[in-house]
């Protein structure tokens, strides 16, 4: 067994309503959601004891359980505050929460009705997704030979498990290669998204990113709209050509998990980790974190 078996750990889950032991938190090899994708989940970042964003976390859970057209068996406050207990349980200050929904066994057949529905949340440790040394040299990221679909293909706007079996694909690919991630196109052939992270591009002081019409509108991308107008930097979201990115001067993803990540190469094009995107990534930290503005940047050996 790998040293990381993420079923062999101790602590707690919370699991339809009770905390049980890690190793117990198991579903039947005949769950509905292992053979049709139709999991919901969320991924959230709690720093210092305090869960960035919970609620809007929670809203896009049960957002995502209504696209696929079931209800999470709870209420929303019953999930923020299993969260909490689960965090709580953990002894963790600094953690990322996976809390999840999914239908169980109950029906096997394509069609779902009947199907009881599943909620769950685990806990654990997980410094950054990139360290900050390779966030300073910038993310290397290679063109995923995949596709976002069109909204009339899958349901794009829905954190569910079905729609990550590509970005699974194009991360391995991107690792193997020797890449951080790759970048997806939209199938309309515009820029979408990476794996698992939302793009922005800089260009003449200005943030460019695309419009997620096709994709997850991440909530840390919103979080680094709003920061981005807060220190006076105009933001486009509109629909991008992959041609443009040889006008882009720098590049960074957002995501919980990425947080906010300098990119310093996707395929034949070249950006430099500069100002924009470092005042992104430390202001973030800072909100993230609690601190005064600066500080983050401070720590970094970046500032005065
Ligand atoms: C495919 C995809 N796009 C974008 C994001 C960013 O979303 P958020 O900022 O809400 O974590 C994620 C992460 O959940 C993701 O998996």
């Amino acid at each position: 067994m790998k040293e990381t078996d993420y079923a062999d750990r101790d602590g707690l889950i919370w699991f339809d309503g009770d905390m049980i032991p890690w190793r117990e938190a198991k579903v039947h090899m005949l769950t509905h959601a292992l053979h049709y994708g139709g999991a919901a989940f969320e991924g959230q970042r709690a720093y210092n004891g305090k869960i960035f964003k919970l609620e809007e976390h929670t809203d896009r859970l049960f957002k995502s359980a209504e696209i696929l057209d079931y209800t999470v068996p709870f209420t929303k406050q019953q999930i923020n505050d299993a969260c909490y207990e689960v965090l709580e349980a953990s002894g963790y200050a600094n953690a990322y929460l996976r809390p999840g929904a999914w239908r169980g066994t109950e029906m096997l057949g394509l069609a779902a009705r009947g199907a009881g529905v599943h909620a769950a949340i685990a806990c654990w440790e997980w410094p950054a997704y990139f360290s900050l040394e390779a966030r300073l040299k910038g993310l290397r990221l290679m063109m995923s030979q995949w596709r976002r679909p069109a909204p009339d293909m899958a349901p794009v706007h829905a954190k569910a498990s079905g729609l990550y079996q590509i970005c699974t694909h194009a991360k391995d690919k991107a690792e193997r290669m020797g890449y951080n991630d790759a970048l997806m196109l939209d199938y309309r052939g515009l820029v979408a998204e990476a794996t698992g992270a939302n793009v922005f591009f800089a260009k003449d002081g200005a943030l460019h990113t695309p419009t997620p019409d096709c994709f997850l509108d991440g909530i840390t991308r919103r979080t680094v709209i709003d920061l981005a107008r807060e220190h006076g930097i105009t933001v486009h979201e509109r629909a991008i050509e992959l041609d443009e990115l040889d006008g882009f001067e720098e590049c960074f993803l957002t995501g919980t998990a990425a947080e906010v990540s300098p990119v310093s190469e996707i395929g034949d094009y070249r950006f430099e980790v500069g100002d924009i995107a470092k005042t992104m990534m430390f202001a973030y930290t800072d909100l993230v974190q609690g601190t005064e503005p600066g500080t983050a940047l401070k720590a970094a050996g970046q500032g005065a």
